[in-house]
């Protein structure tokens, strides 16, 4: 969910939407907002998205003070009734949450003995109905006392109709972020709606409440002594979230890759194009002889090929896993192991609790994360970012690139570390430098668009891969799965004839990722069994190789690199390919449906 608070200063309301606007991919099954002048509450929502809100609203209207939400559901389906804000019995209080409270039944058994009556099957509504028991005048002690009874993530706004110039705000497990400039306060979920008015935000740490009175912000703990949180300066362009020409987020994001591979590439590396980062020398990984690699969706996928290099050049063992079912796992460290959690939002919430797990085993962490200043990055040891600057598009693209262009780049410094270095890493180094170019070139590929017009009404599709490019077929069949809604399942090739072979027929095509690497010969093999029982074959090779236009019936080229960086310029065909059959079958690939940017429940 995203929420947006705006305080200090007369605003319309339209003024309120389009900071929500800002918000929207992190859930829109539902909009609300609540506002005040001082007379009562205005309080108005809508199931749909933040543009059918905006519809039934007087975007006219001002107001001193007022909050909004933009929901991605969790208690109780998207509805009217379930979207927020939610408000007490009196009606004067109103709350945005973004989390969730996991006793809030408990709590609300309690509340309706009181004679609260709900109206909502939410866990948030619980909220408006504490903090309506603990007030006594003062809104920021009651929001105190009913946090005190909460257990769970959230991050929530609170305002209170007669008091238009007070917004209280409070953060455990969720993201909030403050940012005052000289007229008013902004407290939201992210970044994206603060940056118009000020670059310098705070980002709240677990524990923190924060009462804003005009353009004014207290920080406190829940005992209600002030804390002190620093300002980080935001350097993101405001126009850089934006579309910028292109039709979707998504595409435009995937043609800023090249850019985003620079940006990741810059300054970690010396003259003779030896890696060089810094802040991992104090973590002494020479001595490392084990991995724990931990992440979620498309961040996995990212690991999965650096478990595939690592172990290749490092005499080490990585192992992977998805966070959800990590946490629950016995966690074993000693001094010879390190654990990286791989997050582009630097917010998920079962990554999050990984790194919290491992900590608490007295284990360290590094993380790769995007988003600056988010808890992931705060809770970790230290944090390797992949500059790839604000990527909205719900299914990760550029991201997912330079995820792979720092895996590749801690690597070949733990390569270095070990004194392992060797002439084979020293070319994928100086082949890593020349991405951003080679990535020019292959989004250049007019022929994956044409073969996505050929293959859109497909209704299954089996991704396979070998070896480092098993990860490729599978954040191919992911990409497709999540934007597309066809039914994409990926195998390592070779596991074909161990049981999805029988799914294979004419309506059932291939997509091979078959690059001129050491594997090629069993991708081959795989290809032609496949083709034996008559499913379409469509292939991404390597430029020049003709064999497979001969066992395929199509084919799209990527230039020839060294054979640990196919999952680099195979990325872009993947994306492009999942992107133009999704706008093709005329979904919005920037919003599928049912899932959210950051996912931060567990
Ligand atoms: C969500 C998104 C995925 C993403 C995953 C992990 O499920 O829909 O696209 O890969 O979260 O996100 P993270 O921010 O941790 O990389």
């Amino acid at each position: 969910c995203g929420i947006v608070g705006i305080i200090g200063h007369e605003f319309k309301l339209s003024e309120l939407i389009d900071n929500l606007k800002k918000l929207e991919y992190r859930g829109y099954d539902s909009a609300g907002l609540a506002v005040t002048n001082g007379q009562g509450l205005y309080v108005s929502k809508s199931v749909g998205r933040i543009d059918t809100l905006r519809s039934v609203v007087d975007v006219e209207k001002t107001a001193r003070s007022g909050i909004a939400h933009t929901r991605w559901a969790t208690h109780g389906a998207p509805n009217d009734r379930n979207a927020h804000p939610h408000t007490d019995c009196s009606g004067k209080i109103a709350v945005v949450h973004n989390g969730i409270i996991e006793n809030y039944q408990e709590l609300k058994n309690e509340l309706i003995r009181k004679g609260h009556m709900f109206r909502s099957e939410t866990d948030t509504e619980v909220i408006s109905h504490l903090i309506e028991e603990e007030f006594r005048g003062n809104l920021y002690q009651a929001v105190l006392g009913a946090l005190k009874k909460l257990k769970g993530a959230f991050a929530i706004a609170v305002i209170h109709a007669d008091m238009p110039n007070v917004m209280v705000g409070a953060r455990k497990g969720s993201p909030l972020v403050l940012g005052c400039d000289d007229k008013r306060c902004i407290l939201a979920s992210d970044v994206t709606p603060i940056i118009k008015y000020t670059r310098d935000v705070i980002f709240l740490e677990d524990g923190d409440i924060v009462y804003i009175e005009g353009n004014k912000a207290k920080i406190t703990d829940i005992n209600g002594n002030v804390v002190i949180r620093k300002h980080t300066h935001i350097t993101w362009d405001e126009s850089a979230a934006e579309k910028g020409g292109f039709k979707h987020f998504m595409i435009k994001e995937i043609y800023e890759t090249p850019e985003a591979v620079e940006s990741a590439l810059v300054g970690r590396f010396d003259e003779h194009g030896r890696p060089t980062l810094y802040e991992l020398d104090e973590f002494n990984l020479e001595r490392i002889k084990r991995i724990l690699l931990v992440a979620c969706g498309t961040s996995y996928h990212a690991g999965l090929v650096f478990k595939y290099f690592a172990e290749k050049y490092l005499d080490i063992d990585v192992l992977i896993d998805v966070a959800s079912e990590f946490r629950y796992r016995p966690i074993r460290v000693d001094d010879e192991t390190i654990t990286i959690a791989i997050s582009q939002s630097g917010e998920t919430a079962d990554t999050l609790e990984s790194v919290r797990a491992v900590k608490k085993a007295g284990g360290k962490v590094i993380a790769i994360a995007n988003v600056v200043g988010s808890t992931i990055t705060r809770e970790s040891d230290v944090t390797l970012f992949m500059n790839a600057g604000p990527e909205i598009g719900v299914a990760a693209s550029k991201t997912y690139v330079n995820q792979l262009v720092v895996l590749y780049t801690l690597g070949m410094y733990m390569a270095r570390k070990k004194g392992v270095w060797n002439e084979q890493l020293s070319s994928v180094s100086k082949e890593l430098m020349n991405m951003p170019k080679i990535l020019k070139y292959v989004l250049q590929n007019q022929e994956i668009e044409r073969m996505a017009e050929y293959y859109k009404n497909y209704h299954h599709f089996m991704y396979i891969g070998r070896g480092i490019n098993t990860a490729t077929a599978m954040e191919g069949a992911l990409k497709l799965k999540e934007i597309s809604y066809i039914n994409a399942v990926a195998y390592p090739a070779g596991e074909l004839k161990h049981g999805p072979i029988a799914l294979l027929d004419p309506t059932f095509p291939v997509f091979a990722i078959v690059p001129n690497d050491s594997l090629y010969e069993k991708m081959r093999s795989n290809i032609e069994e496949s083709r034996a029982r008559n499913a379409r074959i469509l292939s991404v090779a390597t430029e020049g190789d003709e064999e497979i236009k001969r066992i395929s019936h199509d084919v799209i080229y990527v230039p020839k690199v060294h054979e640990d960086l196919y999952p680099l310029v195979m990325a872009p065909v993947i994306q492009l390919f999942a992107y133009h059959i999704a706008d093709k079958r005329g979904y919005d690939p920037d919003k599928p449906r049912n899932l959210a940017k950051s996912v931060t429940v567990e």
